[in-house]
């Protein structure tokens, strides 16, 4: 695998945009010179849509269903809701990130991104009563939109610190099924480079250089292994690891759903 994405900077990119990148930057699908996105995300971006079409198209559309919310996790600069918006208008879309750099869209089904912090989520309630942070979170959101189907992150894991990932299992998973009456999501869609093994035994030389250089910037990064995603899953949600999708670069599509 030669590990992908972009630094952790590419999220505090200048939108510097009138919101209409789509009409003044040629080719804006699959131009990797776009100037905001990192040209990593916009080559995983096409991959990405064809697997979560297949997901979607199994598990919803074909079971008859007519739309989907999605909430969308470290959505850095914004280029998969950008790229993924206009190809399915059943799905909603809500980004979220800590740092709010999205690239404005004024796409029907694309809601207004709002902060969601993979590390302030775990503040409880206090003794106060005073609500919990996913409690916060879900009601800045408009009334009729805070049901969501699906969870998807993208090459979050290994450029954040590892309470990040733990977080969507103790908290986001859970905060979501008590925030939504019970119901919880149906699937959580991860995207990155793994580790299949605690060895790595599947990291290519350039995955090692490139785990390296994430540990120099911050000994907390890495390429995490996909083993302790599904033992979170096992301990903190109702979920198991259903698939795991190979993908270009060695990255992986891994799909958690109910038991
Ligand atoms: C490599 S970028 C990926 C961005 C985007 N998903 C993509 O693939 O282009 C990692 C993202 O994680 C976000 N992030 C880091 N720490 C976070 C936290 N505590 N809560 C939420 N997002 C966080 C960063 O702001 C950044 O947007």
């Amino acid at each position: 695998m030669t590990a992908t994405t972009g630094s952790e900077g590419q999220g505090a990119a200048s939108t510097g945009a009138d919101g209409d990148i789509k009409n003044r930057f040629a080719n804006w699908e699959t131009n990797e010179e776009h100037p905001v996105h990192h040209a990593a995300t916009i080559r995983n971006r096409v991959p990405i849509w064809e697997n979560l079409q297949q997901i979607f198209q199994e598990r919803y559309w074909g079971a008859g269903k007519e739309g989907i919310s999605v909430l969308e996790l470290a959505s850095g600069t914004g280029a998969h809701v950008e790229y993924f918006a206009g190809k399915d208008r059943r799905v909603w879309w809500q980004q979220t990130d800590y740092k709010l750099s999205t690239v404005p869209l004024d796409e029907e089904n694309v809601a207004k991104p709002v902060e969601l912090d993979l590390i302030k989520v775990a503040d409880e309630a206090d003794s106060e009563g005073s609500e919990g942070y996913m409690e916060g979170m879900l009601k800045k959101l408009e009334e009729g939109k805070r049901d969501f189907n699906v969870v998807y992150t993208c090459n979050l894991c290994h450029i954040a610190p590892i309470e990040c990932t733990e977080n969507i299992f103790k908290h986001v998973i859970p905060g979501l099924e008590k925030g939504q009456g019970g119901k919880g999501v149906d699937l959580l869609v991860i995207y990155g480079p793994f580790r299949t093994d605690e060895e790595g035994s599947n990291l290519t030389e350039d995955d090692w250089e490139f785990d390296k250089g994430l540990k120099e910037k911050d000994p907390g990064y890495g390429i995490r292994n996909m083993r302790d995603l599904e033992k979170l899953a096992e301990q903190w949600t109702g979920m198991e690891l259903k698939e795991t999708r190979e993908m270009p670069k060695g990255n992986f599509l891994l799909v958690f759903g109910k038991k």
